[in-house]
């Protein structure tokens, strides 16, 4: 049975941290499910992650649909959720129709959207209808023409005093968690205290509900890309590269394939087979 946003309100009820991850593709999500970690986010952080992109900006509705639906083939107990990507949400009706994708088609158990207030009725809208819906505050990738690089947002007091109405807004529209991203402690920490419903922090310190991180900062896919607020449990990079670059000489010198990955046949089978190969042929070179 898969974790319900019921679950996560009573995690949050009961103290219990909640612990969030990116995946975005059957073999990841699978070790995510069998870790244990109730809520997997297949993030359009894909598309810096997995498409070589430089933003989420470039990530289309066929993109997240199909990352999504291969995220959901591969688990069975963690709550899936489908980022909406850029312009997808621009208009209600264009939400209406992304989120049923991700949720038909995907096979999401709920879709998260970037941005506060401004979106409230798009997500009483989608949450009408039957949509789980999470929203997105603070730091928001998909703004960055607007906002800029990625930096900590809501220090000053304009900013936080309209954060904490963000927070507000999407809570009375029925959202059912937050992810807050690049924000200070103080603020985040009180947004979570303030909301009942889930907050999920990502460089937002420790005092929120849980903790959001892409899979590739965790595990040190990416060898160069090391945010701060990231900690690094392994370093597959290196590893990948070294096994990668063992593969290649083992070929090279014929050291792959060995005996124990090769199968064999009769030789008085593969004879027979070869002279009537040239039997045939020579047959053929006869009738020309
Ligand atoms: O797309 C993503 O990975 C995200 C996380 C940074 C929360 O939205």
């Amino acid at each position: 049975m898969r974790y319900t946003v019921r679950d996560l309100a009573r995690m949050k009820h009961r103290g219990e941290p909640i612990a969030m991850i990116t995946a975005y593709d059957s073999s990841f999500a699978r070790l995510v499910d069998d870790a244990g970690i109730p809520l997997i986010l297949v993030g359009d952080s894909l598309g810096n992650t997995l498409l070589g992109h430089r933003s989420t900006v470039p990530v289309t509705l066929d993109d997240m649909v199909r990352h999504t639906a291969a995220v959901v083939r591969a688990t069975s107990r963690a709550l899936v959720v489908a980022d909406l990507p850029f312009f997808s949400y621009a208009t209600t009706e264009r939400a209406i129709d992304a989120a049923q994708r991700l949720l038909q088609h995907g096979g999401a158990q709920a879709v998260k959207l970037e941005g506060g207030a401004a979106h409230a009725a798009t997500v009483a809208c989608l949450v009408r209808n039957g949509a789980a819906v999470m929203g997105h505050l603070g730091y928001t990738p998909q703004s960055e023409h607007v906002v800029g690089r990625a930096r900590v947002q809501g220090r000053g007091l304009a900013a936080a005093h309209r954060m904490l109405a963000d927070a507000r807004a999407l809570e009375e529209a029925g959202a059912f968690a937050l992810v807050l991203e690049l924000v200070p402690e103080e603020l985040a920490g009180a947004i979570a205290a303030r909301a009942r419903i889930p907050v999920i922090g990502i460089g937002a310190g420790t005092r929120c509900d849980g903790q959001v991180q892409v899979l590739h900062d965790v595990l040190g896919l990416d060898r160069e890309f090391q945010p701060r607020h990231a900690r690094r449990y392994a370093e597959l990079g290196q590893l990948a590269l070294a096994a990668l670059t063992a593969y290649a000489s083992d070929v090279q010198q014929r050291a792959f394939p060995a005996a124990e990955h090769t199968s064999t046949m009769d030789a008085a089978v593969l004879a027979e087979a070869l002279a009537r190969a040239d039997q045939r042929k020579d047959q053929a070179d006869a009738t020309d």
